[in-house]
């Protein structure tokens, strides 16, 4: 009886344990790809201010700004990432990201709500 405690115990531990770390295997695969496919523009910490921003004719996004994030819902930030500004009606500049898989977008669109202050709240979604 006590044995098959025991075991529960380290069981339960160890599926505490492996989820714990598939999310922070998710976070990090969002950062990898936001290092990848969008820093170069948006910045390495998401202010608008990467090496690529000063030479674009419209400013980068700045994703750490939590009051213009707050106002964006996951909808508008999939499909901009996936259709590009211009089917936002913003700036071409921004790519369209059609190649990425609708998980890596959604590690994306988890990662760069990361970097907001201050985070999204439950305030209702304007866009
Ligand atoms: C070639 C430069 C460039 C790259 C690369 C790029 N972006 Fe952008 N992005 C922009 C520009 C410029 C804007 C602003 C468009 C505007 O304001 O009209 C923008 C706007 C956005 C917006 C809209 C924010 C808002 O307030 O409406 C989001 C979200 C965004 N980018 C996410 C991403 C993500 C995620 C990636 C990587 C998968 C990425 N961008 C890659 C240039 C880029």
């Amino acid at each position: 009886m006590r044995r098959q405690v025991v075991w529960l115990i380290a069981l339960m531990f160890a599926l505490v344990l492996s989820s714990a770390e598939s999310v922070a295997q998710e976070k990090s695969e969002g950062k990898k790809l936001y290092l990848t496919y969008c820093s170069g523009c948006h910045g390495e910490t998401g202010k608008g201010d990467g090496p690529a921003a000063k030479a674009l004719p419209a400013r980068p996004a700045n994703h750490t700004d939590g009051a213009v994030m707050s106002q964006l819902s996951d909808k508008y930030l999939f499909d901009i990432i996936t259709k590009g500004g211009a089917s936002a009606k913003k700036s071409p500049v921004m790519p369209a990201w059609g190649n990425l898989k609708e998980k890596q977008v959604r590690e994306i669109i988890e990662y760069i709500r990361g970097l907001a202050s201050p985070p999204k709240n439950k305030a209702p979604e304007t866009r």
